[in-house]
């Protein structure tokens, strides 16, 4: 697989098959990211890997709490701006309506979207779950390197067979993730990130998010 294919085959998948990653692979793939870029050569990111036992006893947790905390416990930051304006706007709505089409929910099935929603609290099914964290004192450019070093495992797992899932919706568990992974203080929990193997049957994983047109991007001048 080349870097075109891997870009182009990453997508976020959200239906898992019950089948363990060999850890020798987890380990690999972050081995090799490791190699991502990051100002001054900081290195700024943390990650925690959990499956088994550890990963079942924290989704346990999160299930026991769901029902009377329906929307988590609060993020730390905010995981959208609080007023979205044109066009990162439409672009989400887009994404939420094109994701739920695929598995036949309407617009107005709140109780049902919900619920598909929620499936992010069980992993969407992955057996294996990473959870990156920065040091507090860190700024936008060490959070952009964190992001640099995610997209990479999300490649590498692409030549790996495996697929991904990025997960900010951990943020609003902030505190339950922290606790069992026993995170220190001067880390700030930022996103989770599901990793497994594709259920190929499954129509959620066969949504193709549409992209901007190049020209809505991005600028030339001199080329
Ligand atoms: C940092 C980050 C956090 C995300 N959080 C979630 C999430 O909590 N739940 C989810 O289903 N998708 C999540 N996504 C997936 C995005 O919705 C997805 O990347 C986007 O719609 C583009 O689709 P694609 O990844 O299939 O190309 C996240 C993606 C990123 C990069």
């Amino acid at each position: 697989m080349n870097v075109s294919e891997a870009v182009d085959s990453r997508m976020s998948c959200r239906a898992f098959l019950s089948i363990p990653v060999p850890p020798e692979v987890v380990r690999t793939i972050l081995e090799v990211a490791k190699r991502a870029p990051s100002g001054g050569n900081l290195q700024p990111w943390h990650v925690y890997v959990l499956a088994g036992k550890p990963l079942q006893e924290l989704l346990a947790d999160v299930r026991a709490k769901l029902p009377a905390n329906p929307n988590g416990e609060g993020a730390e930051y905010d995981v959208y701006p609080p007023k979205l304006t044109e066009p990162y706007r439409s672009r989400r709505f887009k994404c939420g309506e094109d994701l739920y089409a695929t598995i036949n929910i309407a617009r107005e099935n709140r109780p049902a979207r919900l619920q598909q929603f929620a499936r992010n609290n069980e992993l969407f099914g992955a057996p294996v779950a990473l959870f990156f964290a920065v040091n507090r004192q860190m700024g936008v450019g060490q959070w952009v390197d964190l992001g640099m070093f995610m997209q990479t495992i999300m490649l590498l797992a692409r030549e790996q067979g495996i697929h991904t899932c990025a997960q900010e919706s951990w943020a609003v568990w902030h505190r339950t993730v922290e606790a069992h992974l026993q995170m220190p203080p001067q880390l700030m929990f930022f996103c989770g990130m599901a990793l497994g193997y594709r259920d190929e049957a499954a129509p959620i994983n066969h949504l193709r998010t549409e992209r901007a047109a190049l020209e809505e991007f991005a600028v030339f001048r001199g080329l």
